[in-house]
């Protein structure tokens, strides 16, 4: 770290991040990096399987252990193999590269306050995963306890964290009422006292993030915190985002393959497809200008109304993008955009392409982006 990081929340550097399957190894994080800075919302937007939730896994440090589980019940002997040679490469050191073979689990670096997240022991990780870096979770709503009312639960993780016994219950309770409220949930006193079965779809979701910013986080993952409710909520959820980034110097990592979530609540944007980064920038340049094809094609399958008019300006048909994803159990050797691309060339093919500044701020990793038609 150097002095200029200071304003850095989240560094990820080179990271990988490789499940064990029954076809071998399945590159569902490949070589990214990225940067949160303190007060920013970055946003890792893009398609299914793209390895959004992995990068989120690796940082809360769970991707090893999750993916050495789901391995454990394909028992295979080939992954047997694989995660044996892991451990003893992690034992004496060595990276993938050092021992040239490809290795399952995480590797790389995660910058957090200093530190290298991925050199520490998990009693050490305990103290920030929930803690100074909090999840809400894909799919979430299942994750509340339907029995217990949220007083309890979201208490429960504020003296989860308070090892000396400081909190006296006046000050749960205040902190409690405080988070309810910063995200909008009416009544507070009377809402306290209420179990999940009581709630909507929405609000769970928004009690979610309640529960995630009591411990006063550094860094915030929502993991796409708006599917499964109707429009309106969803522009109350992401209302309620706002309100406490404006309050805070929260940091956020927003997961999403969704435009307008994306366009509402983050600062920069990273676009991934097949567990890459193919186009880093800011939402406004993203969304409006985008450079990679990738992203082109992707925005336009699931376009806003902002874009539907300008694609009825010139003539362009909504469509899904053609062709499938590559598939991750083989090494991706060109642009991983490569067999979905229509302004592809053999070198696309034979080698990752550079990921380029082509202006400030704005990363492609596009051999062709000059000779790409204006967006
Ligand atoms: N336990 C697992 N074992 C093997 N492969 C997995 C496992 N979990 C995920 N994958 C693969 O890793 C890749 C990345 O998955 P990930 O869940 O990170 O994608 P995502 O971007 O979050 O997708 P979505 O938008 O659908 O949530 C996918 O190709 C997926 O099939
Ligand atoms: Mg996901």
């Amino acid at each position: 770290m150097t002095a200029e990081d200071t304003d850095i929340t989240l560094r990820v550097e080179n990271l990988k991040a490789f499940y064990t399957s029954k076809a071998g190894l399945v590159r569902g994080v490949n070589n990214i990096s990225f940067v949160v800075r303190k007060g920013e919302s970055v946003g890792l937007f893009g398609e299914s399987g793209a390895g959004k939730t992995s990068v989120a896994m690796a940082i809360l440090g769970l991707f090893e252990n999750m993916s050495r589980y789901y391995s454990s019940t394909a028992a295979n002997e080939e992954n047997k193999r694989l995660w044996k040679l892991k451990d003893e490469a992690k034992k004496k050191g060595l990276t993938s590269e050092d021992i040239g073979e490809e290795l399952p689990g995480v590797e790389g670096h995660i910058w957090f306050k200093g530190e290298d997240l991925l050199t520490l022991e998990e009693k050490e990780f305990r103290k920030i995963r929930g803690n100074e870096i909090t999840y809400v979770p894909q799919g979430s709503t299942k994750s509340l306890n339907p029995y217990s009312t949220f007083e309890e639960q979201t208490a429960e993780v504020l003296r989860a964290h308070d090892e000396d016994n400081e909190l006296t219950d006046w000050h749960v309770m205040k902190r409690v009422l405080q988070s309810l409220d910063l995200v909008e949930l009416g009544d507070v006193d009377i809402r306290k006292d209420m179990k999940p079965s009581q709630f909507s779809v929405g609000e769970d979701q928004r009690v979610l993030i309640a529960m995630a910013l009591i411990p006063n986080p550094a860094l915030l993952i929502a993991d796409e915190p708006t599917t499964a409710v109707d429009m309106a909520i969803q522009l109350r959820i992401l209302e309620a985002i706002q309100i406490i980034r404006k309050d805070t110097d929260l940091s956020l990592l927003m997961i999403s393959n969704n435009q307008g979530t994306i366009s509402q609540t983050c600062d920069k944007v990273a676009v991934m497809t097949a567990g890459m980064i193919v186009e880093f920038g800011t939402t406004a340049t993203i969304m409006n200008s985008p450079g990679h094809p990738f992203t082109r094609a992707f925005i336009m399958s699931n376009p806003t109304m902002e874009i539907i008019r300008k694609m009825k300006e010139k003539g362009l048909r909504i469509r899904g993008i053609p062709g499938k994803p590559p598939d991750l159990s083989q090494p991706i050797i060109g642009c991983p955009f490569c067999e979905r691309c229509e302004y592809v060339e053999e070198e696309c093919k034979t080698k990752v392409p550079e990921f380029r500044e082509v202006e400030e701020g704005h990363f492609v990793m596009c051999r062709r982006f000059e000779e790409l038609p204006e967006w």
